[in-house]
């Protein structure tokens, strides 16, 4: 369609309330949808008993794809069709630095996928830990680059732009990412460390203060999340815990501190409804001045989904009203660390009390 052509508002869609629903443990597990998720979207896009269609969006913690690449998974696990324009996922946030930092050590992911994801959000020179365990083979002595990997690292001592660079010690890193979970948390973990010891980031040296290491961020601090096991697993923040952690026990006690985007960061939220506001507009043809008077969040962690919505609430204008379902880490029968606004079953419920609530 031409951006230019005003949308028409749809006069079935609601203008006072939305959702935004968080995706691993509410709509999917372990790759498939969970299969009320697959109703609640019906619901949500017309099927109910008012005929109405409620305007949504995604806000996952996860990553470590395009948004485009996740949003075509999602449409095909929900059987909808889902845009980047109703999607945050945890390194979304992270395009913002791309002009801000030269260097940059970017952790996670599968294979390439996260330099792809990096240099397609703009950072100009992406090094991964396969790239210094390349050039290094002792960086990391319980691991060997398998040959692929090693095809696919960068060669970090040639051919690089302007090429002054003879020696790891010539390269300074001036931020870390991580984008997604590690794949090998302890040649990660290693790398995170050997940089964030080192002086102002530069590959190879020791810091004599260890205050000088570059910044840290993760996308998202969930300590455990909800895939295909029964019981939760452990996520991206136990890394965060253990490296900063480990970075106290290997310096005397100093302590690192490392940034977290992401739920349960107010900041992640409000990104949210500008993102929300855009889509109200650009795909019902809403007003994008006004948000809508209650966003239902629908999340399964206390300590993301329900912590960052309730501060949300608190903080905005408009109401967001925080709904717990039991399909995920939060478990049945035991008493949430962050209190929902209501606890349900699953994603179908949530959406059919939010309706109710508004109707
Ligand atoms: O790594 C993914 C995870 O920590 C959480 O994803 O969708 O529950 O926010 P989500
Ligand atoms: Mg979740």
């Amino acid at each position: 369609t031409d951006p230019t052509t005003p949308v028409v508002a749809d006069p079935d869609v609601v203008d006072n309330f939305a959702f935004a629903f968080d995706i691993d443990g509410v709509l999917i597990r372990g790759g498939k949808p969970i299969p009320e998720a697959i109703e609640a979207m019906k619901v949500l896009n017309g099927e109910n008993e008012y005929g109405i269609k409620i305007p949504y969006i995604f806000l996952t913690n996860g990553g470590g794809k395009f948004e485009v690449e996740r949003c075509h998974d999602l449409s095909r696990q929900l059987e909808i069709d889902v845009s980047p324009g109703q999607f945050i996922c945890g390194h979304t946030p992270m395009r913002e630095f791309a002009s801000r930092y030269g260097t940059v050590l970017v952790i996670g992911g599968e294979g390439e996928k996260c330099r792809e994801v990096a240099e397609g959000y703009g950072f100009r020179d992406v090094i991964t830990p396969g790239d210094i365990m390349k050039a290094n083979e002792a960086t990391a002595p319980f691991r060997q680059l398998t040959a692929a990997e090693h095809k696919n690292s960068r060669d970090l001592l040639a051919g690089r732009r302007g090429s002054k660079v003879t020696k790891l010690s010539d390269i300074v890193i001036e931020a870390i990412f991580v984008f997604a979970d590690s794949r090998d948390w302890a040649s990660d973990l290693q790398i995170i460390l050997d940089v964030a010891q080192s002086k102002g980031g530069r590959l190879e040296t020791r810091s004599e203060t260890f205050d000088e290491g570059p910044p840290i961020y993760f996308s998202h601090s969930d300590v455990l999340w909800s895939a295909a096991h029964e019981h939760a697993r452990l996520g991206m923040g136990a890394l965060r815990n253990i490296v900063e952690t480990v970075f106290t026990d290997t310096t005397g006690g100093k302590k690192l501190n490392t940034h977290a985007f992401g739920k349960p960061q107010v900041a992640t939220f409000e990104f949210a409804t500008r993102l929300l506001q855009q889509w109200r507009a650009a795909q019902h043809g809403l007003t994008e001045s006004e948000p809508p008077a209650t966003v239902y969040f629908v999340g399964d962690t206390p300590e993301s989904d329900i912590r960052g919505t309730n501060a949300m609430n608190e903080k905005s204008k408009n109401e967001w009203y925080s709904i717990l379902v039991k399909t995920g880490v939060y478990q049945a029968g035991t008493e949430p660390k962050y209190k929902p606004r209501r606890l349900v079953d699953t994603v179908l419920d949530a959406v059919h009390w939010g309706v109710k609530r508004e109707m």
